[in-house]
């Protein structure tokens, strides 16, 4: 069933915070995922009590600003709960505060204006420039929040829509879904996340200049990518300096037609690092791990571990594309080059796979130590694995491997590879982690 892609006629969700501090309801001392006892607000209003109605045409936006203007006062006192009952709750853009939780009933859905105006329009953030989607500004998201900290958003199978952000459904979002942006230790647990797979930049997942993100139990169908990494866009993210590290994403399924499964970039200037994806399942998708950046980012991405992925009927199933190009003026550097290195991927599993691989780095500017292990691929195309301008190392990999991706095992080889941290794995077994066979680790 096609739906338009459009602002016309579509619940419009999505949800933005900036500069987020830690929500407390998570343990991030050993393990990023390790979930702790969700912590019990004293207070707790409904919205009901501020004049919202929940036919599905009332505009409810004041009823959510002055409930949540209300519940600031017990920001200091264990913080409280905006408690939002069965109903179809229309709203404008409102603003989060710190220590709160929205909590959705059973068949509450938070539907987002079809309105523009009623989603103001802001300053562009400075990682980005000139802004994203709307030349010198930015649309508000319908749920925003800025410098906050212990917040969650979650209930009873609700719809929105939302922090710590679980159990809940986002529909039909107009632009990215879920966007945490210079944002530290942020949870996004068993969220459904759907959007035509026709409709253009509605990647579900982008932590952008964060750290410490946890993403897990996720099921993610859009119009682009399901998770993207960012942090900031050219000279404007080169001089913000904010990277994206400690990115954990476990137990992923979704697809996306044309665009992909796990991407970085192509935002990427302030960096990526340590990106740890385990139990992935994309079907019906165009790429499934994809890597995206150009001349002009400046930034790396390096420390990257993908493993255990399944895919079936997947257009290509590693994807680097170094000349993306796209920047927000024309004065970036474009002798700013980024660097790739230490891509590691393995215990792939693919049927109904077009190419395996297109990996293209840049003249110049090769993307080094990518190393793939225990890739097994039905590959339809009779040129499986296109290379350019990258090195690295393969071992059982199925179409054999292009040949940079053949450098001759030394021990130096094999420790230029990236391999988790037995810490970081600590819900597996042990000796997966430390090793790619036939190169053990020193
Ligand atoms: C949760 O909500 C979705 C959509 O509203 C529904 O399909 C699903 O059955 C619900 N799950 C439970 C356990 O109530
Ligand atoms: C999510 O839902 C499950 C089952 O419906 C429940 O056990 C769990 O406590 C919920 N999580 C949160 C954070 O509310
Ligand atoms: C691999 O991931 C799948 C989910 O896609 C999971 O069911 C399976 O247990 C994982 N295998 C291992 C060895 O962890
Ligand atoms: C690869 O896919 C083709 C077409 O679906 C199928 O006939 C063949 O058996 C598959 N090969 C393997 C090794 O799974
Ligand atoms: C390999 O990729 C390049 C682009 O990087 C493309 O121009 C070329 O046609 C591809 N070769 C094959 C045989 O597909
Ligand atoms: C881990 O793997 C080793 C060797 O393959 C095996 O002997 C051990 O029982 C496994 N441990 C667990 C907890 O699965």
């Amino acid at each position: 069933m096609r739906r338009p892609s459009t602002l016309v006629g579509v619940l419009l969700l999505v949800l933005t915070l900036i500069s987020c501090g830690p929500w407390r309801v998570w343990s991030w001392s050993s393990s990023l995922c390790k979930q702790k006892n969700l912590e019990v607000r004293p207070h707790s209003v409904s919205i009901t009590e501020f004049g919202a109605v929940g036919d599905g045409v009332t505009l409810n936006t004041k009823a959510f600003q002055n409930a949540i203007f209300y519940l600031n006062s017990f920001a200091d006192k264990g913080g409280a709960k905006l408690f939002v009952p069965a109903g179809r709750w229309l709203t404008g853009s409102f603003d989060l505060i710190s220590h709160l939780t929205l909590w959705l009933d059973k068949d509450a859905v938070i539907l987002g204006s079809t309105n523009p105006s009623d989603w103001p329009v802001v300053d562009p953030l400075p990682s980005y420039g000139h802004g994203r989607e709307l030349p010198g500004g930015r649309h508000k998201s319908l749920i925003y929040g800025q410098d906050l900290t212990d917040v969650v958003i979650t209930g009873n199978n609700g719809t929105i829509d939302g922090i710590l952000i679980s159990n809940l459904t986002f529909l039909d979002s107009p632009f990215w879904n879920i966007h945490p942006v210079y944002c530290s230790q942020v949870t996004v647990k068993k969220v459904k996340i759907l959007a035509p797979l026709d409709s253009p930049n509605t990647d579900g997942i982008d932590p952008d200049s964060s750290d410490n993100v946890c993403i897990e139990d996720c099921y993610i169908s859009t119009g682009d990518d399901l998770i993207a990494i960012k942090s900031g866009w050219d000279e404007y993210g080169i001089e913000f300096g904010r990277p994206s590290t400690n990115i954990v994403i476990n137990r992923l399924t979704g697809k996306t037609a044309v665009s992909a499964g796990i991407a970085i970039g192509s935002e990427m200037s302030g960096g990526v690092s340590e990106v740890h994806v385990q139990d992935i399942r994309f079907f019906d998708s165009y790429d499934a791990i994809r890597i995206k950046t150009s001349p002009g980012r400046g930034g790396y991405v390096r420390n990257v571990f993908v493993s255990n992925m399944t895919l079936e009927n997947v257009n290509t199933a590693i994807r680097f594309t170094g000349l993306y190009g796209e920047h927000p003026d024309d004065k970036y550097d474009p002798n700013a080059l980024p660097i790739i290195e230490k891509i590691t991927i393995k215990d792939v599993i693919g049927q109904n796979i077009k190419r395996a691989g297109l990996l293209e780095g840049i003249q110049g500017d090769n993307f080094v130590n990518i190393c793939l292990s225990n890739i097994i691929l039905n590959v339809s195309s009779s040129y499986p694995w296109n290379c350019s301008y990258i090195q690295g190392y393969s071992d059982s990999v199925s179409p054999e491997a292009c040949k940079p991706l053949k450098e001759r095992i030394f021990p130096e080889h094999c420790s230029d590879c990236y391999y988790l941290s037995n810490q970081l794995q600590s819900s597996k077994n042990q000796t997966r982690a430390g090793q790619i066979s036939g190169c053990i680790r020193s």
